[in-house]
């Protein structure tokens, strides 16, 4: 598929219009979409650049300009939607839906009055670090639709960072055991590589206290000990095949979330599960949920001393015959995980697939499907159905810091939990507000905001 500005010129179009119908490719399409946007998506359905005003199709508006479209016919099987990030489009008559990007989503603008037939749907694939407020009952619940890592959300992403079932069974790095023993004479049993510091899971403190106990090479900038060649130093480096060439040496890798919440699962995870080191996982409660086998990565639990897994840790360096069990699925290629098989299976996007639809299309065309249902259930005069997000939809715990003596730690670290309280504060106000559907100024929500806390102080 291809887009195209509604600037350009006519005469450009139609040369662009039959260089692409001759030569179709995927590799084409891929070139062409990475040229004209920056985000990353990949559009397979027909489109063609149009710039009408007055649409035939319900109109669609991204609240974000994530996909930096002016307007585009987006097809979604028999349905057709027009998507735009125009925001003059609020008040359009034919507007149905509002999309919303959870980490751009700000009080600043919003689109109100929200009309009876004024659907919103919330995509928030990033980390619950981001934009705390969304997680709370007051606003989730004002969303008809959601994406989100949350299995309960309507389009679940908790697979976002996973290819495939092959790419979890390959064994293309795996490293023979008896050789990582060797390589233990100059390098550590277990790697830790994270450069976002302090973090809301506290895991940097967790780790630090673990270094008490253990011996951990760390290459990232948090609790750094030892250097990566100066090529690997870039965060977009941790996908390189010598970046994986370094992991893959070790028995463990310190697979821990930036924050803890059910469900929300990265590729920190995904990354050792591929390589064939055993994850030392500290993140979504329910990862047994996830995992390819019930002995696949050690859960840490976080009420244990970390003193403790260290012992476990040394135990299992030392007896081959122990650790081995968990790479037995690698290594028979078996995930006897059936909830992921099928998650991975009944998805209907790829990652890194250009043979595939992306997660945010999907997640237009589930809007614009829902649109359409409704449209036609008026025109047999049905009642409308009715969707709302639900707060399972994005939910996450207060964050907790651990209570070790740390040596060194940043303010930021002290901030999480204030700003978790806040935000709820803020979800509060902001669903009053929205709930009275009337614009309003920045330092009316503040007031809001503050006003509601001095009725929770008394
Ligand atoms: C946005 O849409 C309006 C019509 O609704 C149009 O007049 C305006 O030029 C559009 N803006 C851009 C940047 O395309
Ligand atoms: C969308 O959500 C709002 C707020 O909860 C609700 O009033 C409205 O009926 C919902 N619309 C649809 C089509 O589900
Ligand atoms: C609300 O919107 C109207 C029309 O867009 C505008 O005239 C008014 O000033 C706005 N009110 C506030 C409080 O922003």
């Amino acid at each position: 598929m291809w887009r195209i500005s509604v600037k350009k010129r006519c005469a450009f179009c139609l040369c662009a219009c039959a260089f692409v119908f001759l030569i179709m490719t995927f590799q084409v399409i891929e070139q062409l979409g990475q040229f004209e946007q920056a985000s990353h998506r990949q559009q397979f359905t027909h489109v063609q650049a149009i710039q009408v005003i007055d649409v035939p199709y319900p109109v669609i508006v991204w609240w974000s300009p994530l996909t930096g479209e002016l307007g585009r016919l987006g097809e979604c099987g028999r349905n057709r939607c027009f998507f735009t990030v125009n925001k003059s489009y609020h008040s359009h008559p034919q507007t149905k839906a509002f999309l919303f990007y959870g980490t751009d989503f700000s009080i600043e603008s919003l689109p109100l009055p929200r009309h009876e037939q004024h659907q919103w749907a919330l995509f928030h694939e990033e980390s619950p670090k981001n934009n705390y407020k969304l997680f709370h009952e007051p606003l989730i619940t004002l969303f008809n639709h959601t994406a989100s890592f949350s299995r309960h959300a309507h389009l679940p992403l908790t697979t976002q960072h996973l290819e495939s079932i092959n790419a979890l069974t390959a064994q293309t790095h795996l490293l023979p055991l008896a050789y990582k023993n060797r390589l233990r004479k100059t390098l550590a049993p277990v790697v830790y590589v994270q450069s976002d510091c302090d973090p809301p899971s506290d895991r940097d403190v967790y780790v630090q206290e673990l270094m008490q106990h253990i011996q951990v090479d760390s290459y990232g900038q948090c609790l750094h000990n030892k250097d990566l060649p100066p090529h690997l130093r870039d965060s977009t480096a941790m996908d390189d095949q010598n970046f994986y060439q370094i992991l893959t040496q070790y028995k463990f890798v310190l697979a821990f979330e930036n924050a803890i919440c059910d469900d929300y699962i990265t590729e920190k995870l995904w990354r050792p599960l591929k390589l064939g080191v055993v994850p030392v996982y500290y993140g979504a409660p329910n990862v047994h949920m996830w995992l390819p086998d019930s002995r696949s990565a050690i859960v840490v639990d976080p009420d244990e001393p970390p003193k403790k897994l260290a012992q476990y840790l040394k135990w299992l360096d030392k007896n081959d015959w122990e650790y081995l069990k968990y790479l037995e699925w690698k290594l028979k290629r078996e995930i006897s995980n059936v909830n992921l098989v099928t998650a991975l299976k009944e998805r209907q996007w790829g990652v890194q697939d250009i043979g595939q639809d992306n997660f945010i299309d999907v997640f237009e065309c589930m809007v614009c499907n829902r649109v359409w249902e409704n449209i036609h259930r008026q025109e047999k005069k049905l009642p409308s159905k009715v969707w709302r997000a639900e707060e399972s939809h994005l939910k996450c715990p207060s964050p907790k810091l651990f209570d070790f003596a740390v040596s060194s730690s940043s303010s930021l670290r002290q901030m999480w939990r204030a700003s978790y309280e806040q935000s709820k504060k803020e979800a509060r106000a902001l669903g009053l507000m929205l709930r009275r559907n009337r614009n309003f100024t920045v330092t009316q929500f503040w007031r809001e905001v503050f006003t509601d806390r001095e009725e929770t102080d008394n």
